[in-house]
């Protein structure tokens, strides 16, 4: 587990794109051939140097506590460099297939399968079901043996050879029980990660999740920005102990990537 401290203090470390960044622009601002270009050099450093540091020292922040706060209802990125993550001719595609992911979340779901080695991935929310096979592919190059159960009121075609996916009929703003017995599918005292990526009926999906998660399990609810009201009122009734994972969240700058505040960990953290 990440035990560090965030911001630029482990991310200036030399070697690292962001150091580098740093550094040359130090240099460029103390040398550049104009007071204009100095200038510009030192804003781009301050914006820089600011974009690295995180105001909270921790890798867990109650949930609570960050989600609906003021600092935190904003991305680091700006609002074009966010909108073009995900493609901007077209998004990514994987075996054949659109995936409807930004390249930050990506990233950090590489990161998490890595530490959290879950045993089963519940998506909701097919869409063409690349992402339920990246996520599958992802298992099976770092030997987890996981299953994944995408959820869909239009599930895509199944992949012929691929047992670990499978793509499931389930109508999210109507009865429930699919949702229940795929999150019950996972073997005995294994990690589960959960992905809202549907964006329908919130409060009771979540509500059902909420009832079926375990501690150090994963709920990362996509596409959130729209969503924070809705999650602050879940967090007010949850019967889990939930904690941001402010490492996952703000790798690439505050809340780069599509979950906004809402990479959640299952508490407590562990010590
Ligand atoms: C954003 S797409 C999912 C994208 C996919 N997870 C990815 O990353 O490539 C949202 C999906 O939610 C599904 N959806 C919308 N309303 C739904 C409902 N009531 N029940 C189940 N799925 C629903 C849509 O059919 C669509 O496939």
């Amino acid at each position: 587990m990440w035990r560090g401290r965030q911001g630029s203090e482990d991310a200036r470390q030399p070697g690292s794109l962001y150091g580098n960044v740093i550094a040359a622009l130090t240099a460029a601002a103390a040398s550049a051939a104009t007071e204009r270009a100095r200038g510009y050099y030192r804003d781009l450093l301050e914006r820089t140097v600011r974009a690295g540091t995180l105001d909270h020292p921790a890798r867990y922040t109650p949930a609570r506590q960050r989600v609906g706060a003021r600092s935190y209802l904003r991305r680091q990125v700006s609002v074009d460099t966010y909108a073009c993550s995900q493609g901007v001719a077209e998004p990514l595609r994987w075996r054949g297939r659109r995936l409807l992911k930004g390249v930050w979340d990506l990233a950090i779901y590489g990161q998490l399968l890595q530490e959290l080695r879950p045993r089963t991935i519940v998506e909701l929310g097919a869409g063409p079901g690349a992402s339920a096979l990246w996520f599958a592919d992802q298992a099976i190059g770092l030997g987890i043996d996981c299953h994944v159960v995408s959820l869909d009121r239009s599930p895509p075609p199944a992949v012929r050879g691929r047992p670990s996916v499978t793509y499931q009929y389930c109508d999210l703003e109507g009865d429930l029980a699919m949702l229940v017995a795929a999150l019950r599918r996972r073997p005995a005292a294994t990690p589960l990660l959960v992905v809202e990526d549907a964006h329908v009926a919130i409060p009771a999906v979540l509500s059902c999740v909420d009832a079926e998660l375990d501690r150090g399990d994963y709920l990362v609810i996509e596409d959130s920005e729209g969503k924070q009201a809705e999650l602050v009122a879940f967090l007010e009734k949850a019967q889990r102990d939930y904690y941001v994972d402010n490492m996952l969240c703000d790798r690439f700058g505050v809340n780069a990537a599509s979950a906004m505040n809402s990479i959640f960990m299952v508490g407590p953290p562990e010590r």
